[in-house]
């Protein structure tokens, strides 16, 4: 979304008044003139929250919130200012300054999202009154019943039936002078195979569980197939889907949406987390027992677009697994989340056998609300599966159970976002404490999952990788060595420390693509021009490189160079101790007899060369410090630390605006 003028800001303020925005999120208390809540933000037993509808703003007298009506949609509903300014536009009927590309937010086909949003509420309560009314809902009903689902949450989650006779939904649209093409846009009917075919209804037959965002419009449908439709076409043989949903649209995207966020919001302000379960019967049983912090992601996996929506219900997140269903993938899962957001993340395991559902059933709300509060962290969670699995007292066994989970480690997206390496070394950390193994051992070997993972990716993506391989010729150094791999003295890059490596397994080839550039452009100038080391060693420090072969064959060159020694590639390939950065130092330096270059194309001048890698380089310093103090500052508490936290930011600003001196 672009910035918003001052003048559209304005004009939403002025439409939106704050008494009666707040109003709709709480019960407003009134004295005298004065406007009072119940705060939100704190834990609160009188209204402390003063409404000030002069000035249009708000203030916490015990816990200091206070603000305009977008500070207080930002903090209410956690979400940034543009998120904020679109809502509330949206609450006054402001239309805002778009860009094209986001026009699709507004549109599913050409039919304006209001009218898309007044179909699909007109369905939820057609199917609702079908559902208390119609005689041939009765085996929906009797279902609801045997699933112990009752009349309020019937109500509450505005649960629906699809009559079964055709074109239902259509006759009806029909006679209160609706559109058929709206239905269809609004993904109420299946596209048909001929131009001539009458139109199907997606949903005829079915149970309706109305898919809602979080301020409660409906976007979309789940329909279950009802018990005697599922008997009759097994007994033909025919499969049936258990439950249809309504097809992916710019409004309806499964992926981002939780079910039960609209009726959750309350339940995880109470409790101080959020827990997500798979199921539409889990979450309407939680709720129906009094656990209304629960919300379900539909039978999809929990994913990164989810993360949006739980952050604006808590900050902590218990993801529920089925008994059946815990293991790897759950533990994967569980793990991306915590690694690649700010957010507290739990891990709930159910008890063999049960679903949310059951288990909420047999065990009772409070046993579950236990667990859920006492859920463990995704890492002590993974690390306690491996050590009920391997026996930690061994040095192998141990060894293998961290090989387990670093190859957990090693799936995961890296993220660039600032403060997520700090979490991921913290995470090595615990797992060398309770794993016994050293953590310079296993940043090593996640380095290395991490680019054979890379490894593995480029050749898939290049579908002439293993016809290429065949063909090139065994790379000169690695050839004249005896098998390093099967050797069980084959030493790690990383042993001159005296850590010992417990990962010194195999050692698949350093391909130069898969390098960092910089990195590899660095090392090839220090190869290729040893009397370039005298201008990189003042410049450029080895642990900044990125990758630990790159680090090797520097730390090399920089050691003769410091003991008087021309760096030569001759004298640096006899320092180096790894068979594989030997071979790739050999395919980083260049050929003594080049191919000739045609008549008027140069090679570029050395000092051009290292003038220009120095630039990258530095401007790659100047971002990974900015993350650094970004993430420090993120640490600290501002209020407690204000010297610190001003000292950051001063610094933060001048890196923002000043190039880094390398000279
Ligand atoms: N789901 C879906 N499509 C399917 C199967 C499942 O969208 N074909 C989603 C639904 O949101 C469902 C959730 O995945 O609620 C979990 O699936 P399941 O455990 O099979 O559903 P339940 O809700 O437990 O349904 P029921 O107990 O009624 O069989
Ligand atoms: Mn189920």
């Amino acid at each position: 979304m672009p910035r918003q003028s001052d003048t559209i800001l304005a004009a939403i303020k002025r439409a939106v008044d704050i008494v009666a925005l707040v109003g709709d999120y709480l019960p407003l208390h009134r004295h005298g003139s004065k406007v009072k809540a119940l705060c939100p933000f704190h834990d609160d037993h009188k209204p402390s929250l003063e409404l000030n509808p002069d000035r249009q703003s708000y203030k916490c007298w015990s816990c200091g919130a206070g603000g305009d009506v977008f500070d207080f949609v930002q903090e209410y509903e956690r979400v940034d200012f543009p998120e904020a300014v679109r809502m509330l536009a949206e609450r006054a009927g402001i239309t805002l300054e778009q860009t094209s590309t986001e026009g699709s937010a507004s549109a599913s086909g050409s039919a304006p999202k209001a009218e898309l949003l007044d179909t699909l509420a007109w369905a939820e309560r057609s199917y609702a009154e079908a559902l208390a009314e119609r005689p041939e809902a009765a085996e929906a009903r009797d279902y609801l019943s045997k699933r112990n689902i009752s009349g309020a949450s019937i109500a509450r989650f505005k649960l629906g039936y699809a009559p079964d006779s055709r074109g239902w939904l259509i006759d009806r649209a029909k006679r209160k002078g609706r559109s058929t093409l709206l239905l269809e846009r609004a993904g109420l009917l299946l596209p048909s195979d001929r131009p001539d075919a009458p139109p199907r209804e997606r949903f005829h037959g079915r149970l309706i569980f109305p898919i809602h965002d979080p301020r409660g419009r409906v976007l979309g449908f789940g329909g279950r197939v009802l018990p005697s439709v599922e008997e009759r076409l097994a007994a033909t043989g025919a499969g049936i889907a258990k439950y249809v949903n309504s097809p992916e649209t710019p409004l309806f995207q499964k992926r981002r949406l939780l079910y039960g966020a609209d009726l959750a919001r309350e339940g995880a302000r109470r409790e101080g987390f959020i827990a997500v379960v798979e199921g539409y019967t889990d979450v309407i049983m939680a709720h129906q027992l009094g656990a209304s912090n629960v919300v379900g992601t539909m039978g999809t996996a929990l994913g990164d677009d989810h993360v949006t929506a739980l952050r604006r219900l808590a900050d902590r997140v218990v993801l529920v697994f089925d008994g059946d269903a815990a293991g790897q993938a759950a533990a994967d899962r569980s793990l991306e989340i915590f690694l690649g957001h700010e957010v507290d993340v739990r891990v709930l395991t159910l008890p063999a056998g049960f679903d949310p559902c059951d288990f909420l059933i047999e065990a009772g709300v409070e046993a579950f609300q236990d667990m859920a509060r006492h859920a463990a962290d995704p890492l002590t969670f993974v690390v306690d599966r491996v050590s009920y699995r391997y026996d930690l007292s061994s040095i192998e066994q141990s060894r293998v159970a961290a090989e387990t989970v670093l190859a957990t480690l090693s799936k995961l997206p890296r993220t660039s976002r600032a403060g997520l390496d700090i979490k991921l070394a913290k995470a090595l950390d615990t797992l060398a404490i309770r794993l016994h193994v050293p953590v310079e051992s296993l940043h090593r070997r996640l380095a290395e999952l991490r680019r054979e993972a890379a490894r593995v990716a480029v050749s898939r993506a290049r579908g002439d990788a293993a016809r290429r391989d065949a063909l090139a010729p065994a790379a000169t150094i690695e050839g004249s060595t005896s098998n390093p791999d099967s050797s069980p003295t084959a030493k790690s890059i990383g042993n001159a420390d005296g850590s010992g490596d417990v990962f010194a397994a195999a050692r698949p080839k350093i391909r130069p693509a898969e390098l960092d550039p910089i990195d590899r452009e660095i090392v090839q100038m220090a190869l290729d021009y040893p009397e370039s080391v005298a201008g990189l060693i003042s410049r450029v420090t080895v642990e900044s490189l990125r990758d630990p072969a790159t680090r090797a064959i520097l730390q090399a060159s920089y050691d003769l160079y410091a003991e008087g020694v021309e760096p030569a590639f001759e004298a640096v390939i006899v320092r180096l101790e790894q068979p594989e950065v030997r071979s790739l130092a050999a395919d980083l330096v260049s050929p003594i007899d080049p191919v000739p270059m045609p008549d008027r194309v140069r090679p570029a001048d050395p000092a051009d060369r290292l003038a220009g890698v120095l630039v990258r380089y530095s401007e790659r310093l100047r971002q990974e410090r900015i993350h650094e103090v970004l993430a420090a500052r993120a640490e600290i508490d501002r209020e407690a630390e204000p010297e610190l936290y001003r000292a950051l930011t001063e610094e933060y600003l001048g890196l923002l605006h000043h190039k880094l001196d390398l000279r």
